[in-house]
């Protein structure tokens, strides 16, 4: 699996021969300034909830692209209303796809459209095949639901996690996910995108090393391999 991250919570993950895009937010963000969202081309769009720090572009990506949305119900409707192919799952839902299995799982937080509709309930994927297994949460607080995934997906290679505080957890919470989820790999998001949940990077490093866990933080366009 290939992982590249374009800032915020969007990440490309590259797996089975397919290319897999979470909550895209790369045009409006300023530090992904860099990044040519004309030669993003993912096969499927992944989104957590319908925020728009998480949605901004998913229609002009993945229009151009041809894009399946996989999303809860209300989210993936919404992009269907627009005329995109997609797959609504619900929360405990998984379903089978080229890239792998994705199952759509809980988050605390809130979910509604750049429009004000009904954004349903916000989620987290955890997405697998022979290649591997990872989770990303979107965007959630520490919650207890956590500890149903090794129980119920297979062992994770990696996850993501939000590590910014403020809208999410923050990552002395996100070192204790990590002990839920039983992962010992994980890919910081959700911090330094704005003021509110601008980071120390090194402190954020040290609460998982101090769990005997790796964050890993990439730059914007860096691509990271299991
Ligand atoms: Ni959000
Ligand atoms: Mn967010």
């Amino acid at each position: 699996m290939k992982v590249t991250y374009y800032g915020h919570a969007c990440f490309m993950v590259e797996t089975n021969g397919k290319k897999v895009l979470f909550d895209p937010f790369i045009t409006p963000n300023e530090m992904a300034s860099h990044i040519d969202v004309s030669q993003i081309n993912p096969d499927f769009i992944l989104v957590t909830h319908g925020h728009g720090d998480h949605v901004a572009d998913v229609e002009a990506i993945g229009k151009r692209a041809g894009s399946m949305v996989i999303s809860n119900f209300e989210v993936a409707s919404w992009f269907g209303e627009k005329g995109m192919k997609n797959h609504p799952l619900n929360h405990g839902g998984k379903s089978h796809f080229d890239f792998g299995t994705a199952k759509y799982v809980n988050a605390i937080h809130t979910s509604s459209l750049p429009d004000g509709s009904n954004g349903g309930n916000p989620g987290g994927f955890v997405v697998w095949n022979n290649e591997g297994a990872f989770y990303h949460a979107g965007d959630t607080a520490l919650t207890m639901d956590m500890k149903l995934i090794p129980r119920t997906c297979p062992a994770l290679d990696f996850a993501i996690l939000p590590i910014g505080d403020n809208f999410t957890m923050g990552y002395e919470d996100a070192a204790i996910a990590a002990e839920f989820i039983e992962c010992d790999t994980i890919i910081g998001c959700h911090f330094d995108t704005f003021g509110y949940i601008k980071i120390d990077h090194e402190a954020a490093r040290n609460a998982f090393e101090a769990k005997g866990k790796q964050l890993i933080l990439l730059e914007i366009g860096q691509e990271w391999s299991m």
